[in-house]
């Protein structure tokens, strides 16, 4: 049976994609992000996931006005990345797991959530971005990837209530998937910013860091934030936190804590991590 063994959110700033492409990621801006990610990259290396639903937004560059899927699963082999005005990533492409990811649109279709199926498409810096964060520099990615991308670029995006539904979704699909397979959950984007108009550069701590803690532990509050809240206290862009709470929902009623990362700054945001086990009451190992 398939499991699911961790979830883990991040930002997906796409200068950190450059940084890192450009071997800056001990110099002294980028540094002490960077190191938020050593943990993780330590742990990732022992857990050896097989499969990562990686749940993350496309910014305009395999979808854009002409279509706006509200939830898309990617059921392909391969996927390239993405051309985002300054050239394609040198990162290696990354490699779909077809019989999961039909069986788990089949599962949310029958669920009722109304998936959109996508077979081909570029991934860009809100996929690649945390695979670089949390595996570095690697010839191939060390594990499948299962794209799932939300929009939360046009208005109106997802409610949390409902990601946090699609997650609890995910999680009954993967269980009932037969074969042995260690799966992780990844939520990305966020934290706070707002990368236009009068309010460019907005950040809030406080928020930021009392959204942190919501993720952990038996607590659903999260999912009944409304969008409202999003825009007022974190930014036009902030809602991208939504798709955190996919993640959070797949990880059933308790989250602990294993490692936890927050800096201010990162490009325009607040850059945020952390990494969550299910957690049964029975301990955390
Ligand atoms: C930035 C952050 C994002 O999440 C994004 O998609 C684009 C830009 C930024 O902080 O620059
Ligand atoms: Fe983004």
């Amino acid at each position: 049976m398939a499991r699911i063994t961790a979830g883990v959110a991040s930002s997906h700033v796409p200068l950190l994609g450059v940084a890192h492409d450009q071997g800056k990621d001990k110099d002294d801006y980028f540094g002490p992000i960077f190191a938020g990610y050593d943990w993780t990259r330590e742990w990732e290396k022992a857990e050896k996931p097989d499969v990562v639903i990686l749940v993350y937004n496309d910014h305009a560059s395999a979808f854009d006005m002409k279509i706006i899927p509200t939830f898309a699963i990617g059921c392909g082999e391969r996927y390239k990345p993405a051309d985002e005005g300054w050239g394609p990533r040198a990162v290696p492409d990354v490699i779909g797991h077809p019989d999961l990811a039909w069986h788990i649109a089949q599962s949310l279709i029958l669920d009722e959530f109304d998936m959109t199926i996508i077979n081909e498409m570029d991934v860009d810096h809100g996929l690649t971005v945390p695979l670089s964060m949390m595996f570095g520099d690697v010839p191939e990615w060390p594990c499948k990837v299962i794209p799932l991308a939300v929009n939360v670029v046009t208005y109106p995006p997802p409610s949390g209530n409902r990601c946090w539904a699609l997650g609890e979704a995910i999680a009954r699909a993967v269980a009932s998937f037969p074969e042995d397979l260690n799966v992780q959950v990844w939520g990305t984007g966020g934290m706070s910013h707002q990368l236009q108009g009068p309010r460019a550069g907005l950040i809030n701590r406080e928020w930021d860091n009392d959204f942190l803690d919501g993720m952990i532990g038996d607590s659903d509050r999260l999912r009944h934030i409304p969008h409202i809240e999003y825009l007022r206290e974190t930014g036009s862009e902030g809602i991208e936190m939504v798709m955190w709470l996919i993640m959070r929902g797949a990880l059933g009623k308790r989250a602990a804590a294993l490692h936890r990362h927050y800096h201010v700054p990162c490009s325009n945001t607040a850059i945020g991590h952390l990494v969550l086990r299910p957690d049964d009451g029975g301990g955390v190992d």
